[in-house]
């Protein structure tokens, strides 16, 4: 069992530092991508208050293919260039969208979300998934949120 003591009143670039602290002690010298995009996707899950949907979309032969998540079931396969994760994807570019509905081509998964993060992972330059979040309030995001999953996505990105 791995519990992590999470203190949600503490600044958002704590909670950050520490849950890639948590992520890095759960990955290090583990070669299962599978299982690090997992436990990395419910350490999101845990430690971000008011998220509906965290998780990883990988990319496999061009296009972004679902990968471990927690939330709801979501859409299996996005196209570089559509939707948010899509735009992420082809642009390498982290998207941080304070109202879902105002962004062309947002893709759905679960109609409750209503403002999402998405950041890339780049492995020597290359994006080779992202990772999203959404959340069920409008501009849940910030640029704090954009940095300390950014700083995920670097810390990740030989081990997933
Ligand atoms: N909303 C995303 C699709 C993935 S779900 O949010 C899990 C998008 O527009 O790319």
């Amino acid at each position: 069992m791995y519990s992590f003591e999470i203190d949600t009143t503490a600044p958002k670039s704590e909670v950050y530092a520490e849950m890639v602290r948590s992520a890095d002690a759960l990955t290090s010298g583990e070669p299962d991508a599978v299982a690090n995009m997992a436990n990395i996707a419910a350490l999101l899950w845990e430690y971000l208050p008011d998220v509906n949907w965290t998780g990883f979309y990988r990319v496999v032969d061009g296009e972004l293919v679902l990968g471990p998540f927690q939330g709801k079931a979501a859409c299996i396969r996005i196209p570089f260039g559509k939707g948010v994760c899509g735009t992420a994807a082809q642009s390498g570019e982290t998207q941080l969208v304070e109202d879902v509905h105002a962004f062309p081509g947002h893709i759905a998964c679960d109609a409750n979300s209503a403002s999402e993060l998405v950041v890339p992972v780049r492995r020597n330059g290359t994006v080779i998934a992202v990772i999203d979040l959404d959340s069920p309030t409008l501009n849940r995001f910030d640029a704090e949120d954009a940095k300390g999953v950014e700083l995920l996505a670097r810390m990740i990105a030989d081990r997933i």
